[in-house]
């Protein structure tokens, strides 16, 4: 696990879209996996602004993202087929994209089919993540066991009220989403973490320096060979480097 620690958010986000632009340089059919909430955005407007430069072609690229909540209409604007259009989708000229269908009312169908189509479309090149307070990757909560494959989760009170912000209420937040598995992330050839602010400080801390530990589900990317952990010094304000 590498980590890079920026004065701003701002240079994060620059750095993460250079990792992204490497890797559609070096094989523009790539396929990428992809993160929505707060974190990415400010990459995703550096990724529009090298593809209008006329930087970046993602004619060839292939996404697949992280999550999507269960029930909730895609017309709905925090629905992340939603989200994905808004900051990225519609500005560049991505060849295919594809979310898990939280409206596919046979949930295990659809998670086998999600992961197969990761499969049959050449396995992840560069995985985004961003982390949940808990430590969660994707919406792989905090648990006893680390869960494989793509799966419907009960989102924990903690994602819940993080994630309260981007609706009217706490009743709006759903409470259930398809998300990756912790193999599905694994499986992907290199991941880019990102976090930022000095709420993730703690749980940057143990994911880099404690234990691996499915209560810390991010603490598995110590497992894999090629991590990029991006921080600004808010986020890394509590590791002992
Ligand atoms: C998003 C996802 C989540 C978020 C995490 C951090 O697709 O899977 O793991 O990356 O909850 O969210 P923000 O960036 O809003 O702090």
């Amino acid at each position: 696990m590498i980590v890079h620690v920026f004065d701003t958010p701002a240079q994060v986000a620059r750095a993460a879209a250079a990792v992204f632009s490497a890797q559609i340089l070096k094989k523009p059919d790539s396929v990428l996996g992809l993160a929505t909430g707060g974190t990415p955005v400010d990459t995703y407007k550096e990724l529009i602004k090298l593809h209008q430069d006329g930087i970046l072609d993602f004619s060839q690229v292939t996404t697949f993202n992280l999550d999507e909540y269960e029930g909730l209409p895609t017309s709905h604007p925090e629905s992340y087929v939603a989200f994905m259009k808004r900051n990225l989708f519609d500005h560049v000229n991505i060849k295919q994209s594809r979310l898990p269908d939280g409206l596919n009312k046979d949930h295990q169908k659809e998670c086998a089919a999600y992961d197969e189509e990761i499969r049959q479309a050449g396995g992840v090149d560069l995985q985004l993540l961003g982390i949940g307070n808990n430590g969660h990757i994707g919406f792989n909560e905090p648990s006893d066991h680390f869960v494989y494959d793509t799966n419907l989760v009960d989102l924990t009170p903690s994602t819940i009220k993080a994630n309260r912000r981007f609706f009217d209420s706490e009743d709006q937040v759903p409470r259930k989403a398809l998300s990756m598995g912790i193999g599905t992330i694994m499986e992907a050839r290199s991941i880019l973490m990102i976090a930022l602010g000095e709420g993730k400080a703690e749980v940057v801390q143990k994911m880099v320096e404690g234990d691996i530990d499915p209560q810390v589900p991010a603490s598995i990317l110590r497992a894999h060979k090629d991590v990029t952990v991006l921080l600004d010094r808010a986020a890394a304000s509590k590791l002992s480097l």
